[in-house]
């Protein structure tokens, strides 16, 4: 089926935080859509194994870094047809644990970073006169989960990305964000680590029952990215099990007597 409207044959994919969870699912999806990949990452490492083109390293945290690798892909290779902006981190898990320097370090590596990595992108596309880029941001961009300063770098890529497809559809650049619910990745290691019993908690609050799959984040990227959605621009999608829906726990406590 290489004519369908979702796939990518031919078509280079530039996906950065390939090594992690969602961003191997990533991969082995726009792979099996046919893309060229292009792993971006913090280490060569990382990327081991994986099914890719071509790698960019850098360190988000790092915006002068970051863009200044992404400008040298660039020189090298033109513009990629989509951008999958993945890669994330957090740690302060409350207001408790924010400081300035925590506050700094959450929006550097999660919005700062993002939009160092993919501005001279952006530009490059709307030379071209196309492009789609996928951002991946959180339920948390949504309403409060915890994680306040990740929270604040999430919604604000919800901004950035409706600033692209408003200022930048006029030259053919698309762009869409998803809002993943809790995904069972590397992501988790350091709160199972701490409490092997937390999915016991976590789960009752997913209309699914479960927590979301990699693959399930990685499917609707390539939606998004494809010529499925090539009237799709400035939206955003929660892949987040029912999450959002609503409050599962306050009708099974308080109405259903639970
Ligand atoms: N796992 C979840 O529950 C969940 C839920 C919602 C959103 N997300 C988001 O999904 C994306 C992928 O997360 P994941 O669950 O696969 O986590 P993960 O920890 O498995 O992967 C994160 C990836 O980002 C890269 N990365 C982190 N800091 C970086 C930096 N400073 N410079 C360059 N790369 C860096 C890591 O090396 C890794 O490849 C993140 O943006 C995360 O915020 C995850």
């Amino acid at each position: 089926m290489t004519n369908s409207v979702f796939r990518l044959d031919g078509k280079t994919v530039l996906i950065s935080g390939a090594g992690g969870g969602i961003g191997q699912a990533l991969v082995r999806n726009f792979v099996a859509a046919g893309a060229k990949v292009v792993g971006a990452d913090r280490e060569a490492g990382m990327l081991a194994g994986l099914d890719l083109v071509g790698t960019v390293l850098f360190d988000q945290a790092d915006a002068k870094g970051t863009r200044a690798a992404v400008e040298r892909y660039l020189a090298d290779h033109g513009a990629p047809d989509a951008v999958v902006s993945n890669a994330g981190f957090t740690r302060a898990e409350t207001l408790d644990q924010l400081d300035d320097d925590v506050w700094a370090s959450e929006l550097g590596i999660n919005l700062s970073g993002a939009y160092a990595m993919t501005d001279p992108i952006v530009a490059a596309m709307a030379a071209r006169g196309s492009g789609s880029l996928v951002f991946i941001s959180s339920v948390n961009a949504l309403g409060h989960y915890g994680n306040p300063a990740y929270s604040a770098a999430k919604a604000g890529l919800v901004a950035y990305a409706k600033a692209i497809a408003v200022e930048r559809g006029g030259q053919g650049v698309r762009a869409n964000v998803i809002c993943p619910g809790s995904v069972r990745t590397p992501a988790w290691d350091h709160r199972l680590a701490a409490d092997p019993t937390l999915l016991d908690n976590v789960l009752p609050h997913y209309p699914l029952g479960r927590m979301v799959l990699p693959v399930e984040v990685a499917n609707a990227a390539v939606f998004f990215a494809c010529e499925a959605a090539s009237g799709i621009t400035g939206t955003v999608l929660p892949v987040d099990a029912g999450l959002t829906a609503g409050n599962l726990v306050f009708v099974d406590d308080v109405l259903r007597g639970k």
